[in-house]
Parts: C-alpha cells; structure tokens; sequence
C-alpha cells in the first residue's frame, strides 16, 4: 500500500549504512545536484550534511564516498585535514576549528534514507 511519505525522496536504502558508517550520495536540494556526507551513528540513527567543507568550500572524500577517520572515529576532510565530530558536524581541529559542516534534514521511512523531516 502506498503512502504519502513517500513522496520525499530516496537517497540510498537504510542498509547501504552500516553502523557507524559514512555514506557518500547525490541529491537535488533548491534545484542544483549537492554532494551529501550520510552518517548512521551506532545507535542508529542517520544524519546529513552537504560534503563542502567549510574551509576552502572542497569535498571532504578523497575519491567519490570514500572519507577518511581519524583513530577516534571523527570524520577528517582530505584536502587540509579538519577535522569533524560526528554528533553535529562541529569541526574541532583544524584550519576551521569552530566552523561547522551544513546539516541537511532526512529521515528514515520504510527502510530507506530520505530526504527532509518526515512526518
Ligand atoms: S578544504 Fe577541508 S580542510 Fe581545507
């Protein structure tokens, strides 16, 4: 039976992220194609953030979802080495420590990551 959730859309199945795990996709978001950091914290739950690092504006990933950790699990930008916790996207070293990666809101729905809030 369909439903009206889902009208948001889909960015990857629930279980393409393993716990703890970082996932790299694309999604429109106000008519232009963004790169997205997907994160399932081992509690489970999924968050979002545009994969433009806020200090040169580069991608963090090395290659295409392929993002480097440093050994405390923080997600560490390949250009410069900033580095990022997990729970907000707050950069805690680096060149920009204090900064902030940009939450982009999703939700989980029918086993499948989706763009937005949900309802
Ligand atoms: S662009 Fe990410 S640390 Fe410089």
């Amino acid at each position: 039976m369909s439903s009206s959730l889902n009208a948001a859309a889909v960015l990857v199945p629930l279980d393409a992220l393993p716990p703890d795990g970082l996932h790299e996709c694309e999604a429109g978001i106000d008519g232009d194609v963004e790169s997205l950091i997907l994160y399932r914290d081992p509690a489970g739950a999924v968050r979002a953030w545009l994969n433009v690092c806020p200090h040169a504006g580069r991608r963090l990933d090395f290659a295409p979802g392929k993002f480097l950790r440093s050994k405390t699990g923080e997600l560490v930008c390949a250009v410069h080495g900033a580095t990022f916790e997990l729970a907000h996207g707050d950069c805690i070293a680096g060149p920009c420590r204090g900064d902030c990666l940009r939450a982009v809101p999703v939700h989980v729905a029918d086993g499948q990551v989706r763009l937005g809030e949900g309802g």
